[in-house]
C-alpha cells in the first residue's frame, strides 16, 4: 500500500537521500530538481530533462531513470565538475538551493556539453536562491561555456560585448581560479540503465495500476484503454505533468481518489506537420512545444510562422525549465485558468482541439472563449479526452502578437496575458479580421468580440486606435472588487497591450510599403520586450601580495561546507533520519483575526488513523508563553478563561488575535496523517470587535504598543521658522517575507532519563530556544540541549517563532514520550511566522532653495501585528538610522509600533534599518525634486563631512570612509556621463525610460541592547593534533564557520583542513547571543581568537623548547605534560546603550559604510522594469574573506531588490495572508539581477574595533537596493514630465509593475480611473 506521499518522488526522503530538498512543494522554487531520463522509442534516443520532484508522481516514472544530486558525485568518491565549480565559485551559501542548481546545470550539460550563456540562463530560470544573488552561481557555471575571454555574451548580435565596450577588464585576481578544477568528461556520466533501454525498446506492457491507501493512479498503455477508463471513471482527472493537479492536491488540499495518467499513451505524443500547420499531441510538454516552434521559426519562411513567433515569445517567460519539461500543452489549455498564458495566444491563432470519447468518437472544438464554462471548467464531456491541438500557419497578410505581464518577468504567472491577430486585405491596411483575447481579466478567457467586429473593415490608423481603446474600455468588464485586485492596472494593460500591438503592426505594414501613418522613431523601443540577460562580473580580491598564502585570513576561502552542500551530503534538520517511534506534529491555526474561542473539538481528528494526540494550552506543563524581555506571546491561544496565567494585557486569555495564530497541534504517526487530521479539528469562534489590519486603521484607533520612542536634536520649531520651504509628505513601505529556502522546524527527542531533551532545530538563537523550551516544560535549561548544524537561510526569521514551535514540539515529545518532528509547509510557514514590518513614514521637512535640509520631523509607524515581539527594537533601529549619512541640524524622529490583528512581525535582515534609511532617502529625493536639483547633488550638500561627526543620538564617528565610498562609487559607475546618456535616451524614447540613482549608507553594527554584544567559543585540541572549534553562532550561509576556521588557522598556524566545526550546541557554548545584527563574526571571531590565543600561550614553551617539532609533536608533548588542550574563549563586546529620554547613545559599536548606484529601464506601457547596472562600493574594513563578504553584499542587495521592487504581500479584508507560496509571492530570480553588477570593496579601509580590522556586513547591503527604487522613480518622472505632469508623485514601495505603470499616467491610465474609496469592497488591503 502506498500513501499519498509515496506516490511522489518525495519517496527519496524515505530512502534517506537528502539531496533533494523541500522548498515549497508546488514547483515554485526548484530546490527539489532532479534529472529524469527516458528512452524515446520514436526517435531511438534517451531524453534527459529536469523535473521538480515535489510534483512528479513516482508512479508516472515507470521505465524512467531518476538521477539525484547524490548520483553524480560525492565527497567520498569524486565530485562532479558541476558540484566542484559551484562550490569553488562561492555559489553555495546556506546551500539549500545548491543541489537543485547543480541538477539543472548537470542536466543541461548532459544534453549540451558546450552550452551558451543563454542555455545556462534558461536552465536556471526555475531555480530560486535566497542567499547568493545568483552571480557566483553563474560565474561557476559559465566556466562550462566556450568563452575563453569571460564575456557574458549579453551583447546584441552585432553589438559590442561587455569586454569590447570596456565595461569589463580582464583581471587575474578573480575570487576563484579555474586552475585545478576537474574537466568535464561526458564519458564519465552515468549511463542510462541497459535494462530500462531493453524495456523501452520492447512494446510497452499493459496498463499499470498503483494503489495507495487513499489514492489510486492508473496508467493506461494506449488510447483505447485511456478512453475506456475515462468512460468508466468520468470524474477521475487525466493527469500528465501534474503541475496543475499536483499543487491543487498538495498545497490546496484537493483530493482525487483516482487519477488517470495519460503520459504513456503514444498517440497523444504525436507531432504532425501538415500543409495547414502543426498538430501537437495533447501530452507534448511545453518544452517540446517550444522546441517545435523554434525549429519552425528557424526553418520556415517568416510569414508562415508569425503565430509561432508569438507563441515562442510567451513560452520563453512561461514558468521555469523544470515546469516546462513537465507541463503539457493539453494540461495548460484544459486547466482553464485565465492566468495561464497559452489560451489567449492559441485562441487568437484560431486553433482547434481534437477530442475523443469511447462513445462518440472524435470531434473538433474551436479553441475560443466558448471552450471555457468557468474557472477550471471546459465544455469537454467527462468521458472525453483531448487528443491534439491544431496550430495553423499564419496567412500572408496576417500579424500576430502575444503579451504578458507578471509580477516578475520570468517564472511567474501573468497578471494579464493577451493574444492578438489581425488579417489585412492584401496590400492594404484594411482589417479583414481581428482576434483579441485576454487572460487575467475575468474568471475565464475573454474575447473582446464586439471590439473586434467593429474594427473589421477599418483602416489601421490613429482613428482605429482611438476607437479600439474606447471599445476595449467598454467591453472589458472588471468589477472594482474583482478577484485578484489590481483592477485599474489590469484594465490599463488591456489597452496598453493593444497599443503595443497597434504599433507593431503599423511598423510591419510600413516595412511592406503599405501607406500607413509613420510611427515616430521614439516609439520604436516600445515594440521590443526586455531581453533577459545573465549577470556578469569580475570581482577582485583584495589580499595584500605581502600576505603569506598559508595564512587564510583575508583570502577568498571557499565556504567550509560548500562541497557537502553541492553533493547533497550536508544535513539540515529535516535530513536527520527518522528516529525509532518518531511522530509528527502539525499546527492548527486560527482562521479568524479577532475572536473568542468558544470551543475546540479535536474528536474527529483523534479518531483518524495514525493520530496519537491533540495538544492545546492545557497540555503545556510549564508556562504557555514565550517571553522576549518583558513582552509575552502565547504558544497556544488559551482555551479557557482563567486557565493558566498569562501576564499580558495584549491578549485576553481565550482570544485569538490574528489569522494564523496557533491554537493547537495534532500529533500523528506520519506527516500526512497529522496534516489531514489538523484540518479536521473544529474550532468554534465568536468574532470580536474591533478588528483592523492596516497602519492607517491603527492610527485611527490609536492602537499603539508602548513605549513610543523619540529621538531629537536641535530646535525644530525655530528651524521651521527660518527655512525657505516646507514640505510635508509620506511614504509607505510594504513588508517582506523571509522566504528562506528551508522552512522552519525541528526534531525534539526525549532522552527518557532525568527529563532530558535534545532538539535538532533550525534556530538562529539556540540559547533562546533552549530557554523557552525549559520555561514551557517547567524544566531547567541544563536538561535541554539544542543542536544546530546549519540553517537553510534564516535572515532574522529563525529567532523568535522557532522558539515557540520548539516549545510546542517539545511539549508533544514529553506528552507522548516519543521523538516528534515538526516541519512547516511553505504556506504555513508564511502564514504563521510573518516577516519584515510594513512602515509608514510621515514627514515634515524644512529646506532652503539650494537643497540644504535644515529640519526634518519624521514620524515612523510600523505595523507590529498582534504582539510586540521585537517590534520595539526594530522601530528603535529605524530611528537610529534615520539620519543615514546626512547632517541635518534639526532632526526629530518619532516611532510608533501599531498594534493590529495580524501575525506578529519580526526581525528581518536590516532590522528596521532598511525602512528607517528609506524614509530619509525619500525626504532627500523629494527635496531635490522640489528644488529642481539632481538628487545626488542634494545628497552631497547634506552629507556629514567633518572628520568628527555626531549622529542625532550624539555618537561620535568619522564619515571619511562613507565619503570615499560615495566618491569611488560615482566614479566607478561613471555616474555623470551616464546621467547624460540617460537624458539622451529618455528624449529619444517615448515609452521606455531610464533612471539612475545613487545613495550613500552608514549602518550601525552590533546590538543596541548592549548585553547581546558578547561571544563565546570552545576550542579543543585532540592528541592527534586535530582541532575542534565550537562557538555560539549559527551557520546559515553567511560563512561564520568558514571565518571562524580562518581565524583559528591563522592563530594556531595549522591548516584549515585540520580544524573542524561540527555544530552549534548549547551544551558546548552556553548562553550565546543570536547570530544577528551583522555582529556574529565580530563576536564569534573574537571569542575563537581568544580561545586559540590561550592555547597558543600554553603551547608556547613546548614550541620554544622544541622548535623542530611538528604540531602533532607539540600537542602530544603538552598532553604528556598535563597541559589542558581545551580552552574557552570569550569576547566581551562594547558597551552600547541608548538613553532614549535624552537621545543619547552610543547605540552601535561602529558603522559599516557603503554607496551604491543603479540604473534601470522601465516600460511605461506595462510597468515592467529591467535592472540594467549596479555599482557598489562597500567598506568592510579589511575583509576576512572577500568572497564571503562580496557574497553577502550581492545576496543582501538582491534581497533588497525584492523588498523595494517585487515582493508584495497581499492580505484579504479578513486579515488572511493570500500570498502563501512562490506562486503568489515572488522573490528575485535570476532575471532580476542587473546584468552588470559590480561590487568593489573599499581599498585601504580600516576598522580598529573588530576582528582583524574587518567589519560586519550581513545586514547593510539590503538598503542599497533602494537605488533601484529611486532609479525607477526617476524613470517614471521622466515619463511624467513628457506629459506635462509633475515630478512629484506618490510611489509606495515595493515599486511593482502595477505601481510603475499607474504612476506613468497617460491616456490609457485615464481610461481606468480609480473608484472612490468606500464605494466598493477591495480584493486586498495594504497593511
Ligand atoms: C510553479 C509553476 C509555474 C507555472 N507558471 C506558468 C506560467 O507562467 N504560465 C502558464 O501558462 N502556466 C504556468 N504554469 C501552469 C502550467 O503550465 C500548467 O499547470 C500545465 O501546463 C498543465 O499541464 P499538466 O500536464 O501539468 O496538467 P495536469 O496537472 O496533469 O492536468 C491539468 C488538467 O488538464 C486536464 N488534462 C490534461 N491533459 C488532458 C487530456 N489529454 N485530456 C483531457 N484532460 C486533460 C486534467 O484533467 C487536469 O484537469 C505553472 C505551473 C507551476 C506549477
Ligand atoms: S520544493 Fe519542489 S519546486 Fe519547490
Ligand atoms: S545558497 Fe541559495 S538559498 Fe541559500
Amino acid at each position: 500500500m502506498l500513501s499519498q506521499n509515496h506516490l511522489h518522488v518525495s519517496l527519496l526522503y524515505i530512502v534517506l537521500l537528502t539531496g533533494t530538498k523541500y522548498g515549497c512543494g508546488g514547483g515554485g522554487c526548484g530546490a527539489c530538481t532532479v534529472m529524469v531520463s527516458k528512452y524515446d522509442q520514436l526517435n531511438n534516443r534517451v531524453l534527459h530533462y529536469t523535473v521538480n520532484a515535489c510534483l512528479q508522481p513516482i508512479c508516472t516514472l515507470h521505465g524512467a531513470a531518476v538521477v539525484t544530486v547524490e548520483g553524480i558525485g560525492s565527497t567520498k568518491t569524486k565530485l562532479h565538475p558541476v558540484q566542484e565549480r559551484i562550490a569553488k565559485a562561492h555559489g553555495s551559501q546556506c546551500g539549500f538551493c545548491t543541489p537543485g542548481m547543480v541538477m539543472s546545470m548537470y542536466t543541461l550539460l548532459r544534453n549540451k556539453p558546450h552550452p551558451t550563456m543563454e542555455d545556462i540562463r534558461e536552465a536556471l530560470g526555475g531555480n530560486l536562491c535566497r542567499c547568493t544573488g545568483y552571480r557566483p552561481i553563474i560565474d561557476g557555471f559559465k566556466t562550462f561555456c566556450d568563452v575563453s575571454n569571460g564575456c557574458c555574451q549579453n551583447g546584441e548580435s552585432g553589438g559590442k560585448c561587455c569586454i569590447e565596450n570596456g565595461t569589463k577588464q580582464h583581471n587575474d585576481k578573480e575570487l576563484f581560479h579555474m586552475d585545478n578544477v576537474l574537466p568535464l568528461d561526458p564519458s564519465q556520466d552515468l549511463i542510462f540503465p541497459p535494462e530500462l533501454m531493453i524495456m523501452g525498446k520492447k512494446r510497452a506492457c499493459g496498463s499499470l495500476c498503483f494503489q495507495g491507501d487513499r489514492l489510486k493512479l492508473i496508467s493506461p498503455v494506449d488510447l483505447t484503454n485511456l478512453l475506456e477508463l475515462k468512460t468508466e471513471y468520468p470524474e477521475a482527472p487525466v493527469v500528465v505533468g501534474n503541475t496543475t493537479i499536483g499543487p491543487n492536491m498538495q498545497v490546496k488540499g484537493v483530493h482525487h481518489p483516482l487519477t488517470i495518467y495519460a503520459g504513456r499513451v503514444s498517440d497523444l505524443h504525436t507531432v504532425t506537420w501538415g500543409k495547414d500547420g502543426v498538430s501537437m499531441g495533447a501530452v507534448c510538454t511545453l518544452s517540446s512545444l517550444k522546441e517545435e516552434m523554434e525549429r519552425a521559426v528557424r526553418e520556415m519562411e517568416a510569414e508562415r510562422t508569425r503565430g509561432y513567433q508569438a507563441l515562442l515569445q510567451t513560452l520563453r517567460c512561461l514558468a521555469g525549465k523544470q515546469i516546462r519539461n513537465m507541463a503539457t500543452i493539453g494540461g495548460n489549455i484544459l486547466s482553464a485558468n485565465p492566468k495561464y498564458d497559452l489560451n489567449s495566444v492559441l485562441a487568437a491563432l484560431d486553433c482547434t482541439l481534437q477530442v475523443m470519447s469511447k462513445e462518440n468518437g472524435t470531434r473538433a472544438i474551436t479553441l475560443n472563449e466558448e471552450l471555457f464554462t468557468g474557472f477550471g471548467k471546459t465544455v469537454l464531456r467527462p468521458d472525453e479526452v483531448l487528443l491534439s491541438i491544431d496550430i495553423p500557419y499564419s496567412k500572408p497578410w496576417e500579424f500576430v502578437s502575444a503579451f504578458r505581464q507578471a509580477q516578475r518577468r520570468e517564472f511567474a504567472f501573468s497578471i494579464v496575458n493577451a493574444g492578438m491577430k489581425v488579417l489585412f486585405r492584401e496590400g492594404t491596411n484594411i482589417v479583414e479580421s481581428l482576434n483579441i483575447y485576454y487572460g487575467g481579466v475575468g474568471p475565464t478567457l475573454v474575447k473582446v468580440g464586439r471590439t473586434c467586429q467593429k474594427l473589421v473593415g477599418r483602416s489601421w490608423g490613429e482613428e482605429l486606435l482611438a476607437d479600439a481603446c474606447r471599445l476595449l474600455e467598454e467591453e472589458v468588464e472588471l468589477s472594482d472588487s474583482a478577484h485578484g485586485g489590481k483592477v485599474e492596472y489590469r484594465k490599463t494593460l488591456t489597452t496598453s497591450f493593444f497599443f503595443k500591438f497597434y504599433m507593431q503592426v503599423l511598423q510591419e505594414l510600413r516595412e511592406r510599403d503599405v501607406n500607413v501613418c509613420l510611427l515616430p522613431l521614439e516609439y520604436l523601443s516600445a515594440l521590443k520586450p526586455f531581453k533577459n540577460e545573465v549577470v556578469c562580473l569580475f570581482p577582485l580580491q583584495l589580499v595584500s601580495n605581502a600576505q603569506s598564502s598559508q595564512d587564510p585570513v583575508g583570502h577568498p576561502m571557499m565556504h567550509q561546507a560548500a562541497f557537502h552542500q553541492a553533493t547533497g551530503e550536508a544535513q539540515y534538520y529535516d535530513d536527520i533520519p527518522a528516529v525509532q517511534g518518531e511522530l509528527f506534529v502539525y499546527m492548527v491555526t486560527s482562521t479568524r483575526a479577532h475572536a473568542k474561542i468558544i470551543n475546540i473539538d479535536p474528536s474527529e481528528a483523534l479518531g483518524m488513523t495514525g493520530v496519537v494526540t491533540f495538544l492545546s494550552a492545557g497540555d503545556v506543563p510549564g508556562q504557555n508563553r514565550r517571553m522576549l524581555f518583558n513582552n509575552p506571546e502565547e504558544l497556544f491561544a488559551e482555551e479557557e478563561v482563567g486557565y493558566r496565567t498569562v501576564p499580558s494585557h495584549y491578549h485576553s486569555r481565550s482570544v485569538v488575535s490574528c489569522v494564523g495564530q496557533i491554537i493547537g497541534a495534532v500529533v500523528a504517526e506520519s506527516r500526512e496523517q497529522a496534516r489531514r487530521a489538523a484540518q479536521m479539528v473544529k474550532v468554534t469562534y465568536q468574532d470580536l470587535l474591533p478588528v483592523f489590519f492596516t497602519i492607517e486603521e491603527a492610527i485611527q484607533h490609536q492602537s499603539f504598543f508602548d513605549p513610543k520612542r523619540k529621538l531629537e536634536r536641535g530646535d525644530m520649531d525655530k528651524a521651521f521658522e527660518t527655512v525657505d520651504q516646507i514640505l510635508e509628505d509620506e511614504i509607505y513601505l510594504g513588508g517582506q517575507e523571509h522566504f528562506y529556502m528551508e522552512t522552519q522546524g525541528l526534531i525534539a527527542v526525549p532522552k527518557g532519563e532525568n527529563g532530558e531533551l535534545e532538539l535538532f532545530v533550525a534556530s538562529q538563537h539556540s540559547a533562546y530556544t533552549q530557554e523557552v523550551v525549559g520555561i514551557t516544560l517547567g524544566i531547567d535549561s541544563n536538561k535541554i540541549t539544542c543542536h544546530v548544524r546549519r540553517l537553510g537561510g534564516a535572515f532574522g526569521g529563525k529567532v523568535m517563532k522557532i522558539a515557540s514551535l520548539s516549545a510546542i514540539t517539545a511539549t508533544a515529545a514529553v506528552k507522548t514520550g516519543r521523538p516528534v518532528r515538526c516541519v512547516l509547509e511553505r504556506g504555513d510557514d508564511m502564514l504563521i511566522t510573518s516577516g519584515r514590518h510594513p512602515f509608514l513614514g510621515k514627514y515634515k521637512v524644512g529646506y532652503n532653495n539650494d537643497g540644504t535640509i535644515m529640519a526634518a520631523d519624521i514620524t515612523y509607524y510600523s505595523n507590529g501585528g498582534c504582539t510586540l515581539n521585537e517590534s520595539l527594537a526594530i522601530m528603535e533601529k529605524a530611528l537610529l538610522h534615520m539620519d543615514n549619512g546626512y547632517k541635518i541640524p534639526n532632526l526629530r524622529g518619532r516611532g510608533l509600533v501599531c498594534k493590529t490583528y495580524l501575525p506578529s512581525y519580526t526581525a528581518f535582515r536590516g532590522f528596521g534599518g532598511p525602512q528607517g534609511l528609506m524614509v530619509m532617502e525619500s525626504v532627500l529625493h523629494e527635496v531635490a525634486v522640489k528644488c529642481g536639483l539632481p538628487p545626488q547633488k542634494v545628497r552631497e550638500i547634506n552629507m556629514y563631512r567633518e572628520e568628527e561627526c555626531y549622529t542625532h543620538y550624539k555618537q561620535l564617528f568619522s564619515p571619511r570612509d562613507m565619503l570615499r565610498c560615495w566618491d569611488e562609487c560615482l566614479d566607478k559607475a561613471g555616474y555623470h556621463d551616464r546621467l547624460q546618456a540617460i537624458q539622451q535616451f529618455n528624449t529619444s524614447n517615448r515609452w521606455k525610460k531610464r533612471g539612475i540613482s545613487a545613495v550613500p549608507m552608514k549602518f550601525g553594527v552590533g546590538f543596541s541592547k548592549g548585553f547581546f554584544n558578547q561571544g563565546a567559543a570552545l576550542v579543543n585540541i585532540y592528541k592527534d593534533g586535530s582541532v575542534l572549534v565550537a562557538h555560539g553562532g549559527t551557520e546559515m550561509g553567511q560563512g561564520i564557520n568558514t571565518k571562524a576556521l580562518q581565524i583559528a588557522s591563522h592563530i594556531l598556524k595549522v591548516p584549515m583542513s585540520s580544524i573542524h566545526i561540527k555544530e552549534t550546541c548549547t551544551g558546548n557554548v552556553p548562553n550565546a547571543a543570536p547570530s544577528a545584527a551583522s555582529f556574529g563574526t565580530d563576536a564569534v571571531g573574537m571569542a575563537v581568537k581568544d580561545a586559540c590565543e590561550k592555547l597558543m600561550r600554553r603551547l608556547k614553551p613546548f614550541m620554544e623548547n622544541h622548535p623542530k617539532y611538528t604540531w602533532q609533536q607539540w600537542i602530544f608533548e603538552a598532553y604528556c605534560q598535563k597541559v589542558s588542550l581545551s580552552a574557552t574563549g570569550f569576547f566581551m563586546g562594547p558597551h552600547t546603550d541608548m538613553d532614549w529620554e535624552n537621545s543619547e547613545g552610543p547605540a552601535y559599536y561602529y558603522f559599516t559604510f557603503g554607496a551604491c548606484c543603479s540604473e534601470v529601464e522601465i516600460d511605461c506601457l506595462t510597468g515592467d522594469h529591467k535592472n540594467l547596472r549596479t555599482d557598489i562600493v562597500m567598506d568592510v574594513g579589511r575583509s576576512l574573506n572577500p568572497a564571503i563578504d562580496i557574497g553577502q553584499i550581492e545576496g543582501g542587495f538582491v534581497q533588497g531588490i525584492g523588498l523595494y521592487t517585487i515582493e508584495e504581500l497581499q492580505f484579504s479584508l479578513e486579515g488572511v495572508l493570500m500570498t502563501r507560496g512562490p506562486s503568489q509571492y515572488k522573490i528575485p530570480a535570476l532575471c532580476d539581477v542587473p546584468p552588470q553588477f559590480n561590487v568593489h570593496l573599499l581599498a585601504n579601509a580600516q576598522n580598529p574595533h573588530a576582528i582583524y580590522r574587518s567589519k560586519g556586513i550581513g545586514e547593510p547591503p539590503v538598503f542599497l537596493a533602494s537605488t533601484i527604487f529611486f532609479a525607477i522613480k526617476e524613470a517614471v518622472a521622466a515619463a511624467r514630465r513628457e506629459r506635462g505632469l509633475g515630478d512629484s508623485f506618490p510611489l509606495s514601495s515595493p515599486a511593482t509593475a502595477e505601481r510603475i505603470r499607474m504612476a506613468c499616467e497617460d491616456q490609457f491610465t485615464e481610461m481606468a480611473p480609480s473608484p472612490e474609496k468606500g464605494t466598493f469592497k477591495p480584493w486586498s488591503i495594504n497593511i
